[in-house]
């Protein structure tokens, strides 16, 4: 997959303009940080009550993409979403939706964005580097982007390797797997090793960033209403504080993997503290294994259903020959590729991104005044008829150069966001779905245990397939 993220020079500075009151907040890094007071939106079309924003809610978990399309039918490409800690503007036209995400005009803070949507989970409640705008976010990119360098990528692709073999090799032997919690207990020790190079702090992890996850979708946020709530918090802090332990070791300890380089790394970002460093750290790890493990969740799914893609992708891996993948083999593997692609369509993982308006702004004819929280539905129109041959159907070859149906229109198809706070783990996101789909693919084939009709799910802000994805797997 085309690597789309952007240098450090192009992230945008905000545009005259900006409301003065928002205007106090951007660039603003200091802790505890607060929100800005919200604006009026009876203006605008959508749910007209707290109770419509509920029951909205509880479908939109259930269908996802689904329930997006209706309330676009119901309310038009933008409309507003009243739930108990905010009322969000969703904005679902496609130009848009990528208009936000570019954000060229600085009319837009991912910071602002971010701190709505997770308001509350830590007491500061800022989780970079989402959580960072402009000059403070081209800090926060310029550190963090050596870890994603091409070299650093093949050296978490030999750590991740023998995990996943022997993961592999334990449900060849077992013949069946609860596929979605495994992969993601898988997922969460790879990101151990290749981050924190701790394959203890793995189960801790994996705890701590699921309970994390869970919260922006808490119906009340509070500790003593919502276990959720408290579970995540208490997950956040847990993390926080394991990790600030380990700053002083780390710096000293010369090692290679994420955490080490961060913690050793010349900090001439006069506002990143160590207690900056730790959670700029957590939203990486944030960002990095949830998503990754509902992906291959949903793609299992896919190719269970598709025993001929499954083929196809098994006959390519063996292509290659017997060694392990490295990255430049990776390269290789375009139906592997196309499928993953495909996967990130059907089932995308990121419904859309927050963002908050700094100025009063026009949007798909609609004002939204400033301070307006935006969720701006740039990965969600996977199974638009208006652009998308036969929606329904799992046909990775519409990414097949010739068709490539993704690039019919701008802003189609972006799964990993776009603009300057676009993933920065893309390319390792893609890297080791192809070493996890080169290994499964050359050591077994499955196929569901229990056939069921998979809906596109939000039960947690991340997008998947719904079910538990139980396999059966035997030797090919
Ligand atoms: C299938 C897997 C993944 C998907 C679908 C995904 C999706 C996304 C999206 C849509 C954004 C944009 C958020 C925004 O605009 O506010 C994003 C940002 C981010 N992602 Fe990923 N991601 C994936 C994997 C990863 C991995 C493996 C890592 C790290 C190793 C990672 C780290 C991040 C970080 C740190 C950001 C914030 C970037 C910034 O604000 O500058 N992601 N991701």
């Amino acid at each position: 997959m085309a690597l789309s993220v952007p240098s450090v020079e192009s992230i945008p500075a905000p545009r005259e303009g900006v409301d003065p009151e928002l205007a106090r907040h951007v660039g603003d890094v200091s802790r505890p940080r607060r929100l800005p007071p919200r604006p009026d939106l009876r203006h605008l079309p959508g749910e007209p009550s707290l109770l419509g924003g509920l029951v909205a809610f509880a479908d939109w978990q259930k269908r996802g993409a689904a329930h997006l399309r209706d309330q676009v039918q119901r309310f038009g490409p933008v409309y507003k979403w009243p739930l108990p800690h905010y009322t969000m503007v969703v904005v679902a036209d496609l130009e848009a939706a990528a208009r936000i995400g570019r954000n060229t005009d600085g009319a837009w803070s991912a910071a602002l964005g971010w701190m709505t949507y997770l308001n509350g989970i830590d007491s500061t409640s800022d989780l970079t580097p989402g959580a960072t705008d402009f000059e403070a976010h081209k800090d926060v990119r310029r550190l963090l982007q050596p870890g994603f360098s091409p070299a650093a990528l093949g050296g978490y692709l030999d750590l991740a390797r023998p995990l996943i073999e022997s993961a592999v090799d334990g449900w060849v032997a077992r013949g069946r797997v609860p596929f979605r919690r495994e992969v993601r207990s898988l997922l969460a020790k790879v990101s151990s090793r290749i981050f924190l190079n701790d394959d203890r702090r793995g189960p801790v992890l994996d705890r701590a960033l699921d309970s994390a996850w869970s919260t922006p979708n808490a119906i009340f946020r509070n500790r003593w209403l919502s276990p959720t709530w408290r579970r995540g918090q208490d997950g956040y802090s847990t993390l926080r504080d394991t990790l600030r332990a380990m700053v002083p070791e780390r710096r000293a300890s010369g090692g290679k993997d994420l955490f080490s380089r961060l913690c050793a790394e010349p900090n001439d970002v006069a506002w990143l503290d160590d207690e900056g460093l730790v959670r700029m750290f957590i939203g990486v790890m944030f960002g990095a294994f949830d998503t990754t493990s509902a992906a291959l969740s949903s793609m299992a799914y896919l190719l269970a259903r598709h025993p001929e893609w499954q083929d196809r992708v098994r006959e390519e891996a063996l292509s290659l020959g017997p060694g392990p993948l490295t990255p430049p083999l990776a390269q290789r593997l375009e139906v592997t590729d196309r499928c993953w692609r495909e996967t990130l369509r059907f089932f995308p993982v990121s419904g859309g991104v927050p963002r908050c308006a700094l100025r009063t702004i026009e949007v798909a004819a609609q004002r939204l005044p400033a301070g307006t929280f935006v969720l701006a539905m740039s990965g969600s129109r996977g199974r638009d008829a208006d652009w998308w041959t036969d929606p329904e159907r799992f046909d990775p070859n519409r990414f097949a150069e010739g068709r490539a149906e993704d690039k019919k229109r701008p802003g189609l198809f972006l799964p990993f966001g776009v603009g300057a706070h676009a993933c920065i783990g893309s390319t390792l996101a893609t890297l080791e779905a192809k070493a996890f789909w080169h290994v499964m693919a050359t050591r077994c084939r499955f196929r569901l245990a229990r056939d069921y009709e998979g809906l596109h799910s939000f039960a947690t802000p991340i997008g998947q397939v719904s079910g538990e994805v139980e396999l059966r797997i035997e030797r090919p």
